[in-house]
């Protein structure tokens, strides 16, 4: 299967495609991650990044493009993959179409603005294998270890309220026409981003098994 997880900042993407990547045996391709991943490791492309992500803007559509085109290839994608955070903008998801990357349908978790701001503010992260916690609505067992590989957490840069507020308003005027674009295909499949973890994940379960049949 080859999904996308589309949705605001903060929607929950990189927590359920988690889940759901443990549960299909498939691999998550986050392009937020990769990036971030590239500018601690001071790379060409996360020295390119840095004001970007400070500021809470897209990086140029090519230069993301040429980073998912890249994890592609590689064999753990073969069975089918995880889309989190790619493509965030008409562009991107043309240059898929074009180089064709075809994926079976797109998982829109929505999540009304008011609460995101809440969720960015207690998030904990872990840079290694990129799981994402919460203070207060999903805390790890230890107080700031990943409880899935024993990383330590950190606070992501681009979750200051301001740089936060910035990313919503990008996703609304760059990201959100995607919406429109993958309903004409027929691909879209809206889901309820409010509850509890497992709650959305029953609705992500249930909508992919709906897709599947
Ligand atoms: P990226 O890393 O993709 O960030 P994002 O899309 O802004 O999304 P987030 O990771 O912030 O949120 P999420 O939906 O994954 O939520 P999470 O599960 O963590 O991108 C970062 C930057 O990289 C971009 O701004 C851009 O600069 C660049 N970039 C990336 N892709 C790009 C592209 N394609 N083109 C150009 N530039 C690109 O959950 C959030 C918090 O809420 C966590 O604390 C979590 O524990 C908590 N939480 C989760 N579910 C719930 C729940 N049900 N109830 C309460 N809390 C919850
Ligand atoms: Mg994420």
């Amino acid at each position: 299967m080859k999904i996308v997880f589309f949705g605001p900042p903060g929607a929950g993407k990189g927590t359920q495609a988690a889940k759901l990547s443990e549960a299909l045996e498939i691999p998550t391709i986050s392009t937020g991650l990769i990036i971030r991943q590239a500018m601690a490791a001071g790379t060409e492309v996360g020295k390119i990044a840095e004001d970007y992500i400070k500021s809470g803007a897209l990086l140029p559509d090519d230069v993301v493009a040429a980073l998912v085109a890249e994890r592609l290839k590689e064999d753990d994608c073969q069975k089918g993959y995880i889309l989190d955070g790619f493509p965030r903008t008409l562009v991107q998801a043309e240059i898929m179409d074009k180089t064709g990357i075809v994926v079976d349908f797109v998982l829109d978790i929505e999540v009304p603005d008011e609460a995101i701001v809440k969720r960015m503010s207690g998030r904990r992260v872990c840079n290694k294998c990129g799981a994402a916690f919460h203070t207060e609505f999903n805390p790890p067992q230890a107080e700031n270890v990943c409880d899935i590989c024993g990383e330590a957490l950190s606070i992501r840069a681009d979750d200051a309220p301001e740089v936060v507020l910035n990313r919503l308003s990008v996703y609304h005027e760059q990201t959100e026409p995607l919406k429109a674009y993958y309903e004409k295909q027929g691909k879209l499949i809206v889901i309820d981003g409010e509850g509890t973890v497992e709650e959305i994940f029953s609705r992500v379960q249930a909508a992919c098994d709906g897709a599947g049949e």
